[in-house]
């Protein structure tokens, strides 16, 4: 019974993370990019990623405590018998984590600050962020097809 639970939690932890995430890459971005100054564009992009940055945080916190617990069941914490799937799961979980909990901010402050403090080019940055969130979503989908198949080969 726990573990539907907990397989539950994690694939609705992951629902909700990952299709914000869909959601940012092809609604919020180009959206974005249609914002007549570099001051609109940024302050929208500000407001709705800080928003979000909170609840995928949560949720990537859910995924991964719900994660452990499915190995614990299914395993019994013996790493060495992991299958590539729940590696493929956990290192782009991993990868995930380190962007929320650090490494997004130092990117943002690096791309947003130019070496001379002039104003740096908004359009050019959102563009590269866009393509940014394309890779992440693309190794997302990995990492669910990864799953389905650790539950269902
Ligand atoms: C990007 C992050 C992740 C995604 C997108 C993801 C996605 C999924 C999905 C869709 C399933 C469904 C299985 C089914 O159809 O029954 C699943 C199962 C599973 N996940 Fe993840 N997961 C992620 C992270 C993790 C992490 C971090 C762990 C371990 C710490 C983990 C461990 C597992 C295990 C052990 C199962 C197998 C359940 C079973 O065999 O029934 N996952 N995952």
């Amino acid at each position: 019974m726990l573990y539907i639970i907990s397989l539950i939690i994690h694939v609705l932890s992951v629902v909700i993370w990952i299709g914000g995430v869909a959601f940012v890459t092809m609604i919020t971005f180009p959206m974005i990019q249609r914002g007549s100054s570099s001051l609109e564009q940024v302050m929208m992009f500000q407001g709705i990623e800080h928003r979000f940055s909170k609840i995928a945080k949560v949720m990537v916190i859910l995924a991964g405590l719900s994660g452990l617990y499915l190995i614990y069941e299914k395993y019994g914490f013996d790493f060495k018998n992991l299958n590539v799937g729940v590696w493929i799961m956990i290192i782009v979980w991993a990868f995930y984590a380190s962007l929320l909990f650090g490494l997004e901010k130092i990117i943002f402050k690096k791309m947003f600050s130019t070496p001379t403090g002039e104003q740096a080019d908004t359009k050019k940055i959102f563009k590269i962020l866009q393509g940014f969130h394309w890779v992440v979503l693309a190794l997302s989908f990995l990492a669910i097809a990864a799953g389905i198949w650790t539950g269902h080969y």
